[in-house]
């Protein structure tokens, strides 16, 4: 199990959290990963950046609603065929 947690603190949110949160559902519903990643929303991790503050597994990122797809397929997707 893949855990996302998605900051959905008041500096995301303006960055586009929900569009994010939006996608990554999407995408795991495409992909039928229901069962293999769980994804869930924080409020501010302290950790305000460029874009919307995303974890993996405990590993931080930065992700802009642009970049949903191209991070979801490297990051998360990719942990689960590995
Ligand atoms: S509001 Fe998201 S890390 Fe601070």
């Amino acid at each position: 199990m893949v855990k996302v947690i998605v900051c959905i603190g008041s500096y995301c949110h303006l960055k586009g959290s929900k569009q994010v949160v939006d996608r990554f559902r999407e995408l795991i519903a495409r992909d039928h990963l229901e069962d293999q990643v769980e994804l869930a929303g924080t409020f501010c991790m302290g950790i305000c950046k460029d874009d919307v503050s995303v974890t993996v597994d405990g590993e931080s990122f930065s992700v802009s609603p642009d970049t949903a797809d191209s991070f979801f397929a490297e990051h998360i997707a990719a942990k689960i065929s590995a």
